[in-house]
Protein backbone atom coordinates (compact mmCIF):
# COMPACT_ATOMS: atom_id res chain seq x y z
CA UNK A 1 0.00 0.00 0.00
CA UNK A 2 1.18 3.74 -0.65
CA UNK A 3 1.72 6.11 1.78
CA UNK A 4 2.28 9.79 1.50
CA UNK A 5 5.35 11.64 3.05
CA UNK A 6 5.36 14.95 3.74
CA UNK A 7 7.99 17.46 5.57
CA UNK A 8 5.83 19.91 6.75
CA UNK A 9 6.36 23.98 6.49
CA UNK A 10 7.31 25.28 3.24
CA UNK A 11 4.77 27.90 1.93
CA UNK A 12 3.36 27.31 -1.12
CA UNK A 13 4.02 29.76 -4.26
CA UNK A 14 2.33 29.50 -7.93
CA UNK A 15 0.19 28.27 -9.81
CA UNK A 16 -2.26 25.27 -9.67
CA UNK A 17 -5.17 24.13 -12.41
CA UNK A 18 -8.28 22.54 -11.34
CA UNK A 19 -9.85 19.19 -12.57
CA UNK A 20 -13.43 18.53 -13.38
CA UNK A 21 -15.69 17.71 -10.46
CA UNK A 22 -15.77 13.81 -9.45
CA UNK A 23 -19.26 14.89 -8.54
CA UNK A 24 -20.40 15.65 -11.30
CA UNK A 25 -18.65 13.36 -13.46
CA UNK A 26 -20.26 10.36 -11.70
CA UNK A 27 -23.90 11.08 -12.61
CA UNK A 28 -23.03 12.63 -15.99
CA UNK A 29 -21.64 9.13 -16.55
CA UNK A 30 -24.51 7.43 -15.62
CA UNK A 31 -26.47 9.49 -17.67
CA UNK A 32 -25.14 8.25 -20.45
CA UNK A 33 -27.03 5.01 -20.33
CA UNK A 34 -30.27 7.17 -21.13
CA UNK A 35 -30.18 7.35 -24.71
CA UNK A 36 -28.05 5.22 -27.16
CA UNK A 37 -25.41 6.62 -29.51
CA UNK A 38 -21.74 7.74 -28.72
CA UNK A 39 -21.94 10.68 -25.64
CA UNK A 40 -18.64 12.61 -25.71
CA UNK A 41 -17.75 13.97 -21.76
CA UNK A 42 -14.98 16.91 -21.80
CA UNK A 43 -12.82 17.73 -18.73
CA UNK A 44 -13.64 14.53 -17.17
CA UNK A 45 -10.77 14.18 -14.37
CA UNK A 46 -9.08 10.81 -14.06
CA UNK A 47 -9.99 8.70 -10.40
CA UNK A 48 -10.42 5.91 -9.04
CA UNK A 49 -13.77 7.15 -8.81
CA UNK A 50 -14.41 7.59 -12.32
CA UNK A 51 -12.77 4.35 -13.50
CA UNK A 52 -14.64 2.68 -10.96
CA UNK A 53 -18.00 4.43 -12.79
CA UNK A 54 -16.64 3.40 -16.10
CA UNK A 55 -16.36 -0.26 -15.11
CA UNK A 56 -19.59 -0.13 -13.82
CA UNK A 57 -20.80 1.40 -17.74
CA UNK A 58 -18.88 -1.08 -19.10
CA UNK A 59 -20.51 -4.21 -17.12
CA UNK A 60 -23.92 -2.89 -18.34
CA UNK A 61 -22.69 -3.11 -21.90
CA UNK A 62 -21.43 0.24 -23.10
CA UNK A 63 -18.02 0.94 -24.31
CA UNK A 64 -15.66 3.85 -23.82
CA UNK A 65 -12.54 5.59 -24.81
CA UNK A 66 -10.09 8.33 -23.30
CA UNK A 67 -8.31 10.69 -25.12
CA UNK A 68 -7.14 13.23 -22.68
CA UNK A 69 -9.74 15.01 -20.11
CA UNK A 70 -12.31 13.95 -22.88
CA UNK A 71 -14.68 10.38 -22.75
CA UNK A 72 -16.44 9.06 -25.52
CA UNK A 73 -18.89 6.65 -24.81
CA UNK A 74 -21.35 4.59 -26.56
CA UNK A 75 -24.40 2.53 -25.11
CA UNK A 76 -26.08 1.23 -27.97
CA UNK A 77 -26.53 -2.39 -26.33
CA UNK A 78 -27.02 -2.30 -23.07
CA UNK A 79 -26.32 -6.16 -21.65
CA UNK A 80 -26.26 -5.81 -18.15
CA UNK A 81 -28.89 -4.56 -15.69
CA UNK A 82 -27.02 -4.82 -12.00
CA UNK A 83 -24.39 -2.87 -10.31
CA UNK A 84 -22.52 -5.54 -8.11
CA UNK A 85 -21.62 -5.74 -4.52
CA UNK A 86 -17.61 -5.67 -5.39
CA UNK A 87 -18.20 -2.20 -6.97
CA UNK A 88 -20.75 -0.63 -5.32
CA UNK A 89 -19.07 -1.23 -2.08
CA UNK A 90 -16.27 0.85 -2.98
CA UNK A 91 -18.12 3.76 -4.45
CA UNK A 92 -21.49 4.35 -3.37
CA UNK A 93 -22.34 6.59 -5.84
CA UNK A 94 -22.68 3.49 -8.14
CA UNK A 95 -26.24 3.48 -6.90
CA UNK A 96 -26.43 6.41 -9.31
CA UNK A 97 -27.52 4.04 -12.35
CA UNK A 98 -30.40 3.08 -10.57
CA UNK A 99 -32.54 6.19 -12.36
CA UNK A 100 -31.33 5.71 -16.12
CA UNK A 101 -31.60 2.02 -16.21
CA UNK A 102 -35.38 1.93 -15.18
CA UNK A 103 -36.09 4.40 -17.63
CA UNK A 104 -34.11 2.55 -20.76
CA UNK A 105 -34.60 -1.17 -19.25
CA UNK A 106 -37.89 -0.99 -17.03
CA UNK A 107 -35.64 -2.87 -14.53
CA UNK A 108 -32.12 -2.52 -12.70
CA UNK A 109 -30.79 -4.74 -9.70
CA UNK A 110 -28.01 -2.68 -7.72
CA UNK A 111 -26.27 -3.94 -4.29
CA UNK A 112 -27.45 -2.27 -1.68
CA UNK A 113 -24.72 0.38 -0.13
CA UNK A 114 -24.06 -0.11 3.18
CA UNK A 115 -23.01 2.85 5.99
CA UNK A 116 -19.82 4.16 5.37
CA UNK A 117 -17.25 6.17 7.61
CA UNK A 118 -18.75 9.22 7.57
CA UNK A 119 -21.94 7.83 8.40
CA UNK A 120 -25.34 5.55 7.56
CA UNK A 121 -25.84 7.11 4.46
CA UNK A 122 -29.29 5.08 3.73
CA UNK A 123 -31.10 5.31 -0.04
CA UNK A 124 -34.46 5.51 1.02
CA UNK A 125 -35.45 8.81 -0.31
CA UNK A 126 -34.29 7.59 -3.81
CA UNK A 127 -36.24 4.66 -3.72
CA UNK A 128 -39.29 6.46 -2.37
CA UNK A 129 -38.83 9.09 -5.41
CA UNK A 130 -38.91 5.89 -7.73
CA UNK A 131 -41.63 4.75 -6.29
CA UNK A 132 -43.69 7.88 -6.76
CA UNK A 133 -43.39 7.63 -10.36
CA UNK A 134 -44.56 4.27 -10.53
CA UNK A 135 -41.47 2.10 -9.55
CA UNK A 136 -41.57 -1.17 -7.99
CA UNK A 137 -38.97 -1.93 -4.94
CA UNK A 138 -37.90 -4.75 -3.17
CA UNK A 139 -34.87 -5.88 -1.23
CA UNK A 140 -33.61 -9.26 -2.57
CA UNK A 141 -30.49 -10.73 -0.89
CA UNK A 142 -28.57 -7.64 -0.16
CA UNK A 143 -29.77 -5.94 -3.92
CA UNK A 144 -32.41 -3.34 -4.58
CA UNK A 145 -34.83 -4.45 -7.42
CA UNK A 146 -36.50 -1.50 -8.84
CA UNK A 147 -39.03 -2.34 -11.88
CA UNK A 148 -41.94 -0.73 -13.84
CA UNK A 149 -44.59 -2.11 -15.76
CA UNK A 150 -44.81 0.18 -18.97
CA UNK A 151 -43.17 3.40 -18.62
CA UNK A 152 -42.20 5.83 -15.56
CA UNK A 153 -44.84 7.59 -14.89
CA UNK A 154 -45.02 11.34 -13.41
CA UNK A 155 -45.12 12.18 -9.65
CA UNK A 156 -44.45 15.00 -7.04
CA UNK A 157 -41.68 13.70 -4.87
CA UNK A 158 -40.32 15.65 -2.02
CA UNK A 159 -37.46 15.15 -0.17
CA UNK A 160 -37.08 15.67 3.50
CA UNK A 161 -33.58 16.68 3.77
CA UNK A 162 -32.31 17.65 0.36
CA UNK A 163 -30.71 14.63 -1.49
CA UNK A 164 -27.57 15.25 -4.10
CA UNK A 165 -27.55 11.77 -6.10
CA UNK A 166 -31.19 11.45 -4.55
CA UNK A 167 -32.17 14.35 -6.91
CA UNK A 168 -29.72 13.38 -9.85
CA UNK A 169 -31.53 10.13 -9.71
CA UNK A 170 -34.98 10.63 -9.82
CA UNK A 171 -34.50 13.04 -12.51
CA UNK A 172 -32.88 10.79 -14.69
CA UNK A 173 -35.92 8.48 -14.36
CA UNK A 174 -38.12 11.28 -14.94
CA UNK A 175 -36.68 12.73 -17.48
CA UNK A 176 -37.75 9.75 -19.83
CA UNK A 177 -41.28 9.13 -18.44
CA UNK A 178 -45.59 9.91 -19.10
CA UNK A 179 -46.41 13.12 -17.40
CA UNK A 180 -44.82 16.19 -15.16
CA UNK A 181 -42.73 15.21 -12.48
CA UNK A 182 -42.05 18.10 -9.42
CA UNK A 183 -39.06 17.55 -7.46
CA UNK A 184 -39.78 19.02 -3.82
CA UNK A 185 -36.87 20.00 -1.88
CA UNK A 186 -34.49 19.59 -4.56
CA UNK A 187 -30.81 19.75 -3.99
CA UNK A 188 -29.65 22.75 -5.36
CA UNK A 189 -25.39 21.92 -5.58
CA UNK A 190 -23.50 22.90 -8.42
CA UNK A 191 -23.47 19.04 -9.62
CA UNK A 192 -27.00 18.61 -10.03
CA UNK A 193 -26.82 22.16 -12.13
CA UNK A 194 -24.38 20.38 -14.59
CA UNK A 195 -26.76 17.15 -14.73
CA UNK A 196 -29.71 19.45 -15.83
CA UNK A 197 -27.66 21.14 -18.25
CA UNK A 198 -26.50 17.18 -20.01
CA UNK A 199 -30.05 16.17 -19.67
CA UNK A 200 -31.87 19.07 -21.30
CA UNK A 201 -28.78 19.30 -24.29
CA UNK A 202 -30.21 15.02 -24.65
CA UNK A 203 -33.70 16.60 -25.18
CA UNK A 204 -35.05 16.64 -21.66
CA UNK A 205 -37.79 19.46 -20.62
CA UNK A 206 -36.65 20.47 -17.07
CA UNK A 207 -37.43 23.74 -15.08
CA UNK A 208 -36.02 25.16 -12.27
CA UNK A 209 -32.33 24.14 -12.56
CA UNK A 210 -30.27 26.05 -9.38
CA UNK A 211 -33.74 26.56 -7.21
CA UNK A 212 -34.63 23.57 -4.66
CA UNK A 213 -38.23 22.69 -6.89
CA UNK A 214 -37.72 21.20 -10.42
CA UNK A 215 -39.90 20.47 -12.68
CA UNK A 216 -39.70 17.57 -15.45
CA UNK A 217 -41.61 17.70 -18.72
CA UNK A 218 -40.91 13.75 -19.01
CA UNK A 219 -40.34 13.52 -22.68
CA UNK A 220 -40.67 9.95 -25.12
CA UNK A 221 -36.71 9.69 -25.66
CA UNK A 222 -33.71 11.41 -25.81
CA UNK A 223 -30.37 11.70 -27.78
CA UNK A 224 -26.15 11.37 -26.88
CA UNK A 225 -24.91 14.49 -27.03
CA UNK A 226 -21.46 16.00 -25.55
CA UNK A 227 -21.09 18.01 -22.48
CA UNK A 228 -18.33 19.58 -20.16
CA UNK A 229 -17.66 18.39 -16.89
CA UNK A 230 -18.00 21.46 -14.31
CA UNK A 231 -14.61 22.34 -11.93
CA UNK A 232 -14.36 20.64 -8.97
CA UNK A 233 -15.45 22.99 -6.36
CA UNK A 234 -13.87 21.00 -3.47
CA UNK A 235 -10.60 20.72 -4.95
CA UNK A 236 -10.42 24.06 -5.54
CA UNK A 237 -11.77 25.24 -1.58
CA UNK A 238 -8.86 22.19 -0.89
CA UNK A 239 -5.99 24.50 -2.57
CA UNK A 240 -7.78 27.50 -1.06
CA UNK A 241 -7.52 26.22 2.78
CA UNK A 242 -3.78 24.61 1.80
CA UNK A 243 -2.72 27.49 1.32
CA UNK A 244 -4.29 29.71 3.85
CA UNK A 245 -2.89 27.11 6.10
CA UNK A 246 0.83 27.15 4.98
CA UNK A 247 1.40 30.68 3.99
CA UNK A 248 2.71 31.69 0.24
CA UNK A 249 0.51 33.05 -2.74
CA UNK A 250 -1.12 30.81 -5.50
CA UNK A 251 -3.13 31.11 -8.67
CA UNK A 252 -5.95 28.69 -8.53
CA UNK A 253 -6.86 28.32 -12.09
CA UNK A 254 -9.69 26.45 -13.84
CA UNK A 255 -12.03 27.24 -11.27
CA UNK A 256 -15.39 28.62 -10.99
CA UNK A 257 -15.12 31.38 -7.49
CA UNK A 258 -19.20 31.61 -7.70
CA UNK A 259 -19.41 27.94 -6.30
CA UNK A 260 -17.72 28.97 -3.34
CA UNK A 261 -20.00 31.21 -1.83
CA UNK A 262 -19.33 30.42 1.82
CA UNK A 263 -15.99 29.06 1.72
CA UNK A 264 -15.01 32.66 0.36
CA UNK A 265 -17.01 34.18 3.13
CA UNK A 266 -15.61 32.21 5.91
CA UNK A 267 -12.07 32.53 4.41
CA UNK A 268 -12.26 36.41 4.66
CA UNK A 269 -13.29 36.32 8.11
CA UNK A 270 -10.43 34.29 8.92
CA UNK A 271 -8.31 37.27 7.31
CA UNK A 272 -7.19 35.32 4.53
CA UNK A 273 -7.32 37.35 1.02
CA UNK A 274 -8.89 35.97 -1.90
CA UNK A 275 -8.86 37.72 -5.44
CA UNK A 276 -11.59 36.08 -7.71
CA UNK A 277 -11.25 36.63 -11.06
CA UNK A 278 -14.35 35.27 -13.50
CA UNK A 279 -12.69 31.54 -13.47
CA UNK A 280 -9.56 31.70 -10.98
CA UNK A 281 -8.65 32.66 -7.40
CA UNK A 282 -5.86 33.80 -6.03
CA UNK A 283 -4.75 33.68 -2.45
CA UNK A 284 -1.92 35.83 -1.84
CA UNK A 285 -0.82 35.97 2.30
CA UNK A 286 0.95 39.66 3.23
CA UNK A 287 4.68 39.08 5.26
CA UNK A 288 4.78 38.83 8.75
CA UNK A 289 7.93 38.13 11.04
CA UNK A 290 9.61 37.14 7.33
CA UNK A 291 6.98 34.37 6.65
CA UNK A 292 4.32 34.86 4.18
CA UNK A 293 1.46 34.11 6.29
CA UNK A 294 -2.22 34.78 6.40
CA UNK A 295 -3.88 35.91 9.88
CA UNK A 296 -5.58 33.20 10.95
CA UNK A 297 -8.92 33.88 13.17
CA UNK A 298 -10.65 31.44 14.59
CA UNK A 299 -14.23 31.36 13.44
CA UNK A 300 -17.68 29.08 13.76
CA UNK A 301 -18.60 26.93 10.51
CA UNK A 302 -22.13 24.94 9.99
CA UNK A 303 -21.96 22.47 7.15
CA UNK A 304 -25.37 22.75 5.17
CA UNK A 305 -26.43 22.03 1.82
CA UNK A 306 -26.07 24.18 -1.05
CA UNK A 307 -25.15 27.29 -0.86
CA UNK A 308 -24.12 26.00 2.55
CA UNK A 309 -20.47 25.43 3.61
CA UNK A 310 -19.92 22.22 2.31
CA UNK A 311 -19.90 18.97 4.47
CA UNK A 312 -16.79 17.90 1.71
CA UNK A 313 -14.53 20.74 3.25
CA UNK A 314 -14.99 20.31 6.97
CA UNK A 315 -12.05 17.84 7.50
CA UNK A 316 -10.41 20.33 5.89
CA UNK A 317 -11.14 23.55 7.37
CA UNK A 318 -10.53 21.80 10.71
CA UNK A 319 -7.12 21.61 9.73
CA UNK A 320 -7.14 24.94 9.40
CA UNK A 321 -8.58 26.22 12.45
CA UNK A 322 -6.88 24.04 14.59
CA UNK A 323 -3.92 26.57 14.23
CA UNK A 324 -6.41 29.73 14.55
CA UNK A 325 -5.85 32.04 17.66
CA UNK A 326 -8.86 31.36 19.57
CA UNK A 327 -12.24 28.73 19.64
CA UNK A 328 -13.40 27.52 16.65
CA UNK A 329 -17.16 25.38 16.68
CA UNK A 330 -17.23 23.35 13.84
CA UNK A 331 -20.97 21.88 13.50
CA UNK A 332 -21.36 19.00 11.01
CA UNK A 333 -24.96 18.60 10.00
CA UNK A 334 -25.08 16.79 7.06
CA UNK A 335 -23.02 12.90 8.16
CA UNK A 336 -23.37 11.65 11.62
CA UNK A 337 -20.03 10.39 11.17
CA UNK A 338 -17.57 12.53 9.75
CA UNK A 339 -15.17 13.51 12.76
CA UNK A 340 -12.79 10.77 11.81
CA UNK A 341 -9.92 13.37 11.34
CA UNK A 342 -10.10 14.45 14.86
CA UNK A 343 -8.44 11.72 16.20
CA UNK A 344 -5.42 11.77 13.61
CA UNK A 345 -5.10 15.81 13.78
CA UNK A 346 -5.01 15.45 17.45
CA UNK A 347 -2.19 12.84 17.12
CA UNK A 348 -0.13 16.06 15.41
CA UNK A 349 -1.12 18.46 18.52
CA UNK A 350 -4.17 19.48 17.64
CA UNK A 351 -7.17 20.63 20.51
CA UNK A 352 -10.24 19.26 19.43
CA UNK A 353 -12.98 18.30 21.68
CA UNK A 354 -16.67 16.23 19.93
CA UNK A 355 -19.67 17.13 21.39
CA UNK A 356 -22.39 15.41 19.34
CA UNK A 357 -22.37 16.70 15.81
CA UNK A 358 -20.03 19.93 17.13
CA UNK A 359 -16.88 20.18 17.20
CA UNK A 360 -15.24 22.62 19.58
CA UNK A 361 -11.76 23.55 18.39
CA UNK A 362 -9.04 25.18 20.56
CA UNK A 363 -6.43 26.94 18.18
CA UNK A 364 -2.71 26.08 19.28
CA UNK A 365 -1.49 28.79 16.58
CA UNK A 366 0.68 29.18 13.83
CA UNK A 367 3.95 26.42 14.26
CA UNK A 368 2.65 24.43 16.64
CA UNK A 369 1.17 21.35 14.80
CA UNK A 370 3.85 18.41 14.72
CA UNK A 371 4.48 15.89 12.49
CA UNK A 372 2.92 12.01 13.11
CA UNK A 373 2.02 8.81 11.06
CA UNK A 374 -1.56 9.60 10.71
CA UNK A 375 -3.85 7.23 8.92
CA UNK A 376 -6.32 8.38 6.10
CA UNK A 377 -9.96 7.74 7.31
CA UNK A 378 -12.11 8.56 4.21
CA UNK A 379 -11.61 11.17 1.14
CA UNK A 380 -11.81 14.27 2.64
CA UNK A 381 -10.57 13.36 5.89
CA UNK A 382 -7.29 12.49 4.39
CA UNK A 383 -7.04 15.66 2.23
CA UNK A 384 -7.23 17.54 6.03
CA UNK A 385 -4.14 15.41 7.02
CA UNK A 386 -2.13 16.49 4.19
CA UNK A 387 -3.29 20.44 4.86
CA UNK A 388 -2.45 19.05 8.86
CA UNK A 389 0.64 17.69 7.19
CA UNK A 390 1.90 20.74 4.83
CA UNK A 391 1.76 23.06 7.64
CA UNK A 392 3.22 21.29 10.79
CA UNK A 393 6.78 21.13 11.79
CA UNK A 394 9.15 17.87 10.86
CA UNK A 395 7.83 14.50 8.92
CA UNK A 396 4.14 13.50 8.66
CA UNK A 397 3.60 10.12 7.12
CA UNK A 398 -0.12 9.71 5.87
CA UNK A 399 -1.10 5.76 5.46
CA UNK A 400 -4.25 4.57 3.36
CA UNK A 401 -3.71 7.24 0.89
CA UNK A 402 -5.97 5.35 -1.78
CA UNK A 403 -8.66 7.14 -0.04
CA UNK A 404 -7.34 10.36 -1.46
CA UNK A 405 -6.70 8.68 -4.96
CA UNK A 406 -10.97 8.40 -5.23
CA UNK A 407 -11.03 11.91 -5.75
CA UNK A 408 -7.79 14.16 -6.28
CA UNK A 409 -6.32 14.28 -9.37
CA UNK A 410 -2.43 14.21 -9.13
CA UNK A 411 -3.00 15.79 -6.21
CA UNK A 412 0.99 15.03 -5.02
CA UNK A 413 2.32 16.40 -8.53
CA UNK A 414 0.11 19.63 -8.20
CA UNK A 415 1.70 20.44 -4.75
CA UNK A 416 4.90 19.70 -6.03
CA UNK A 417 4.33 22.07 -8.58
CA UNK A 418 3.72 24.43 -5.52
CA UNK A 419 6.53 23.66 -3.86
CA UNK A 420 5.51 21.24 -1.51
CA UNK A 421 8.25 18.67 0.00
CA UNK A 422 5.11 15.84 -0.37
CA UNK A 423 6.26 12.73 -1.86
CA UNK A 424 4.45 9.08 -2.29
CA UNK A 425 6.37 5.35 -1.12
CA UNK A 426 5.15 2.00 -1.35
CA UNK A 427 4.58 0.97 2.35
N1 LIG B 1 -30.04 10.84 3.10
C1 LIG B 1 -30.99 9.96 3.59
N2 LIG B 1 -31.59 9.12 2.70
C2 LIG B 1 -31.30 9.13 1.39
C3 LIG B 1 -30.33 10.02 0.89
C4 LIG B 1 -29.72 10.88 1.78
O1 LIG B 1 -31.30 9.94 4.79
O2 LIG B 1 -31.90 8.34 0.64
C5 LIG B 1 -29.37 11.76 4.03
C6 LIG B 1 -27.89 11.46 4.15
O3 LIG B 1 -27.63 10.44 5.09
C7 LIG B 1 -27.33 12.81 4.54
C8 LIG B 1 -28.23 13.78 3.77
O4 LIG B 1 -29.41 13.07 3.46
O5 LIG B 1 -27.55 13.00 5.92
C9 LIG B 1 -27.63 14.34 2.49
O6 LIG B 1 -26.99 13.30 1.77
P1 LIG B 1 -26.92 13.31 0.17
O7 LIG B 1 -27.89 12.31 -0.35
O8 LIG B 1 -27.02 14.69 -0.34
O9 LIG B 1 -25.45 12.74 -0.06
P2 LIG B 1 -25.02 11.89 -1.32
O10 LIG B 1 -25.82 12.28 -2.48
O11 LIG B 1 -24.92 10.47 -0.94
C10 LIG B 1 -23.26 13.58 -2.24
C11 LIG B 1 -21.79 13.58 -2.54
C12 LIG B 1 -21.02 13.54 -1.22
C13 LIG B 1 -21.40 14.78 -0.43
C14 LIG B 1 -22.92 14.83 -0.20
C15 LIG B 1 -23.39 16.09 0.49
C16 LIG B 1 -21.73 12.47 -4.67
C17 LIG B 1 -21.32 11.29 -5.48
N3 LIG B 1 -21.47 12.42 -3.36
O12 LIG B 1 -23.52 12.40 -1.51
O13 LIG B 1 -19.63 13.60 -1.57
O14 LIG B 1 -20.76 14.77 0.82
O15 LIG B 1 -23.59 14.75 -1.47
O16 LIG B 1 -23.03 17.21 -0.22
O17 LIG B 1 -22.22 13.44 -5.21
C18 LIG B 1 -17.34 13.28 -1.24
O18 LIG B 1 -17.15 13.66 -2.41
O19 LIG B 1 -16.38 13.12 -0.43
C19 LIG B 1 -18.69 12.98 -0.79
C20 LIG B 1 -18.94 12.23 0.28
Amino acid sequence: MDKLIIEGGSPLYGTVSISGAKNAALPLLAATLLAPGWHTLHNVPDLRDTRTMLKLLEILGARWERSGQTIRINTDQLTGVEAPYDLVKTMRASVLVLGPLLSRSGFARVSLPGGCAIGARPINYHLKGFEKLGVATRLEQGYVEASVTGRLQGGTVYFDTPSVTGTENVLMAAVISEGTTIIKNAAKEPEVGNLIDMLTAMGGAIEGKDTDRLTVHGVGRLQATESVIIPDRIETGTYLIAVAATGGTVTITGCNPAHLPALSEKLALCGVKIEAAENSMTVSCPEINGKNRCSLHSIDITTLPFPGFPTDLQAQFMALMVQGDGVSIIHETIFENRFMHVAELKRMGADITIEGSRAVVRGIGRDKLCGAPVMATDLRASASLVIAGLSASGTTEISRIYHLERGYENMVEKLQGLGAKIRKVRE
